[in-house]
C-alpha cells in the first residue's frame, strides 16, 4: 500500500525522506510527496509516478528544513494525479496516510457545514481539513490530532506535520503499520523498519490504536484510549543492503537467484535447530483437531493450495483453502477443533487480518506464516512462524512463495508425525527429500538461458495457459499470476485434467501452453492433455526433467529439463522456471518488472 516517512532531525530532511521512500516505494507508486517546515512555515513538493520524478522536481525546486513527512502512494480514493497526492495539507497542517478513512463522506458533511471543503477527491484530505479545523477552534496541535483521530473510521497510519512547529510530529496506527524510530538527538517514524535502516535501527513498534507525539527528545505514547502508555523501544536487526539490487538489473531477479540460499536457511531453521523445531512443535497439535483451514490472498494463497495436496496425502488430515475476501464474509463455520492458518508476506494484508479476526475465539489455534514478524497477523497469532526470506522488495512474489512452501512442508511433515500417519522410516525420507529442496532450487537456476530465449519468443503473444495436475495445478495457478502480473500477457492456470471440459476451445497456433510434467504418477495424463493441446496446433512449453522430456518432448514448442525430483515437494524446484519465463517475458516486453502497473506490495485495504 502506500509508505509513509517521517523525520524530526539536525540535517536537511528532504534528502532522508526522500532516501526512506526509496524503501518504501515498493508499497506503491502512483506519486509520491514530502512535506517540510522551513522557517517556521509548511511548505511540501509532490510528483506524480515514481520516486525519481519528485527527486527531478526536488533538484529545480528544493525544500529547505530539518523536519518533514513524505509519502509514496498507491491510490485508493481518488485518482494518482499530484493534486491527490500526498501530503495533504489544509491551513495549519499537513498529513500523510496509508489505509482508507471509511467515514470521510460523514467527516466531510461536518466540514461543509462549516464551509470547509475539499479541494481534492482523497479521504486523506479529509483528515487534514478536520485537525485545522480543530486548531481553528483554538485547540493546540497535539489536542487537534487526538480530537481528529478520535473521529477517524476506518484503517489508517497517519502523520501529522503543523504549521509554526520546528519539533512536533504526530503519528497514530490502526490497521496500518507504524513505527518510530530513535536517534541520536533525531527522531524518525516510518511504514517498517527497513525504511528507517539507515538512520537508525532503534524502533518502537505502535500498537494497534497507538498513538506517538514525537519530538526530537523523544516520544511519547498512548493507547486507544489515548490514555498514556508504554512501549518497548527495541533494536532490530534489518540488513540494510536488503533494499540494494546487489549488481542484478531488478530486485526480482535478485530473489529468484538468491532462492536455494533462503530456502537452505529455511530448511536448516525448521529441520534441524532446536529453536525452529520448538516453533512448529510447542502449541501446535495436529492429532486433536479434525481439520485444517488454510486462509491467504493472492500468491500466498496458492502456496496453500499447494500445500493442501501434503497435509492431505501425506498428514491425512482434511484441508479447506480459501482466499481471504471471500472467507471473511462467508461464514463459515469454525470449531475448536480447527486449526486456523494464515499465510502473508507481508503480515499486513487487510482481508487475511480480517479472516484471522474471525477465526479468533472459533478456531482451536491460529497460525500464521509471515515474513515480518512484527506484523499486525504475526502479532494476532498464536503461533507465528517466519519464512526467513529476508525483506522481499520485487512486487511480484517469489522467494517469499518458495519459502512458505517449505515452512508449510515442514509444518505437514510435524502433522504427519504427531498423527501418526507415516512411519519413522518414511517420514525420515520426506524429510531428506524436503532437505533437498534448496539443492535442487540452484540446479534449476540453471535453465535460465533456456527460459530467456524461450521468454523472447513468448513476448511476442498476447495470451497464455499454465497446466499442472496434483500439486503442480497450484503452481499452474501460480504461473499465470506472475506472468500476468508483470508481463501484462493474459493467462489462465488450468487443471490439465480440467481442459477438456471449456479452456480447450481456447487452443489454437496462437496459444502457448506451459506445462509443468514432472515424470510423477500423473506423468501419462499430462502426457495425453499435452498432445490434446498439440493436436490443435497450441504451442507447448513442456517442464520437465530430462528423462521425460525424451520420453514426451516429441512435437512441442519448447523444453525445459530440470533435474529429476522425485518427491512430493517437487513445486518449490518446479517454481523457479515458472519465475524466470515471467521475469524474462516481462524484460522482453520491457515492462516495470520491480513495480508494475496498478499493483503495490502490501495491500491494506480491502
Ligand atoms: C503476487 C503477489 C500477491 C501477494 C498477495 C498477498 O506476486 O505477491 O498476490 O501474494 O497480495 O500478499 P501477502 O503475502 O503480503 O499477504
Amino acid at each position: 500500500m502506500c509508505g509513509i516517512v517521517g523525520v524530526l532531525g539536525h540535517h536537511q530532511a528532504a534528502p532522508i525522506l526522500v532516501e526512506g521512500l526509496k524503501r518504501l516505494e515498493y508499497r506503491g507508486y502512483d506519486s509520491a510527496g514530502i512535506a517540510t517546515i522551513h522557517d517556521g512555515h509548511l511548505d511540501r513538493r509532490r510528483a506524480l509516478g515514481k520516486l525519481v520524478n519528485l527527486s527531478d522536481l526536488l533538484v529545480h525546486d528544493p525544500l529547505a528544513g530539518t523536519a518533514g513527512i513524505g509519502h509514496t502512494r498507491w491510490a485508493t480514493h481518488g485518482a494518482a494525479t499530484t493534486r491527490n497526492a500526498h501530503p495533504h495539507a489544509r491551513g495549519k497542517v499537513a498529513v500523510v496516510h496509508n489505509g482508507i478513512i471509511e467515514n470521510y463522506r460523514e467527516l466531510r458533511a461536518f466540514l461543509a457545514d462549516k464551509q470547509v471543503v475539499p479541494e481534492t477527491e482523497t479521504d486523506t484530505e479529509t483528515v487534514a481539513m478536520l485537525c485545522d479545523w480543530f486548531i481553528g477552534q483554538g485547540q493546540a496541535p497535539v489536542e487537534a490530532a487526538l480530537s481528529t483521530i478520535s473521529r477517524l473510521e476506518g484503517a489508517y497510519a497517519l502523520c501529522f506535520l503543523f504549521d509554526g512547529e520546528e519539533d512536533l510530529i504526530v503519528a497514530a496506527r490502526k490497521g496500518s503499520p507504524l513505527a518510530v524510530g530513535w536517534g541520536e538527538g533525531e527522531m524518525y517514524v516510518g511504514s517498517d523498519a527497513l525504511a528507517l535502516a539507515p538512520m537508525t535501527d532503534e524502533i518502537t513498534y505502535l500498537e494497534e490504536g497507538d498513538i506517538a507525539v514525537v519530538t526530537r527528545a523523544g516520544a511519547r505514547f498512548l493507547d486507544a484510549d489515548q490514555q498514556p502508555v508504554e512501549r518497548l523501544r527495541r533494536r532490530v536487526s534489518v540488513d540494510a543492503k536488503a533494499a540494494d539490487k546487489g549488481g542484478y538489473r531488478h530486485f526480482m531477479a535478485k530473489e529468484i537467484a538468491e532462492q536455494s540460499s533462503v530456502l537452505a536457511d529455511a530448511v536448516e531453521y525448521y529441520l534441524s535447530s532446536a529453536e525452529g523445531r520448538a516453533a512448529i512443535e510447542t502449541g501446535l497439535d495436529f492429532s486433536q483437531v479434525d481439520r485444517l483451514v488454510m486462509v491467504a490472498c493472492g500468491t500466498a494463497s496458492l502456496a496453500c493450495h499447494t500445500a493442501k495436496y501434503w497435509f492431505e496425502q501425506i498428514a491425512g488430515i482434511p484441508v479447506e483453502v480459501d482466499i481471504a475476501s471471500e472467507f471473511r464474509y462467508r461464514e463459515p463455520p469454525i470449531s475448536d477443533r480447527t486449526i486456523a492458518l494464515f499465510v502473508s508476506q507481508s503480515g499486513e494484508t487487510a482481508d487475511t487480518l480480517a479472516a484471522l479476526r474471525y477465526c479468533v475465539g472459533k478456531a482451536g489455534r491460529i497460525v500464521s506464516i509471515v515474513n515480518v514478524a512484527e506484523s499486525s497477523i504475526a502479532r494476532e497469532s498464536d503461533v507465528a512462524l517466519p519464512i526467513l526470506a529476508g525483506p522481499e522488495i520485487g512486487v511480484a512474489s517469489t522467494k517469499a512463495f518458495t519459502c512458505q512452501l517449505v515452512v508449510l512442508a515442514a509444518l505437514a511433515l510435524q502433522a504427519t508425525r504427531q498423527r501418526g500417519a507415516r512411519d519413522d522410516a518414511a517420514l525420515a525420507t520426506l524429510e531428506g527429500q524436503l532437505r533437498q529442496m534448496p539443492g535442487y532450487v540452484a540446479d534449476a537456476m540453471t535453465c535460465e538461458d533456456q527460459i530467456r530465449d524461450i521468454s523472447k519468443e513468448l513476448a511476442q503473444f498476447e495470451d497464455a495457459i499454465f497446466l499442472g495436475r496434483g500439486a503442480m495445478y497450484p503452481l499452474a495457478l501460480e504461473g499465470a499470476l506472475k506472468l500476468k502480473e508483470i508481463s501484462y500477457i493474459h493467462a489462465e492456470g488450468c487443471a490439465s485434467g480440467e481442459l477438456k471440459h471449456g479452456p480447450i476451445a481456447l487452443i489454437d497456433s496462437d496459444m502457448p501452453v506451459i506445462t509443468l510434467a514432472p515424470r510423477d504418477n500423473r506423468f501419462d495424463k499430462i502426457v495425453s492433455n499435452m498432445q490434446e493441446v498439440m493436436a490443435r496446433g497450441g504451442k507447448i512449453v513442456m517442464i520437465s526433467d530430462a528423462q521425460g522430456i525424451e520420453e514426451a518432448g516429441e512435437g512441442t514448442w519448447h523444453r525445459v529439463a530440470l533435474p529429476r525430483v522425485d518427491s512430493p515437494f517437487a513445486p518449490i524446484a518446479y517454481a523457479v522456471p515458472i519465475q524466470l519465463l515471467a521475469y524474462h517475458t516481462a524484460v522482453a516486453k520491457g515492462t516495470d518488472v520491480d513495480q508494475p502497473r496498478n499493483l503495490a506490495k502490501s495491500v491494506t485495504v480491502e
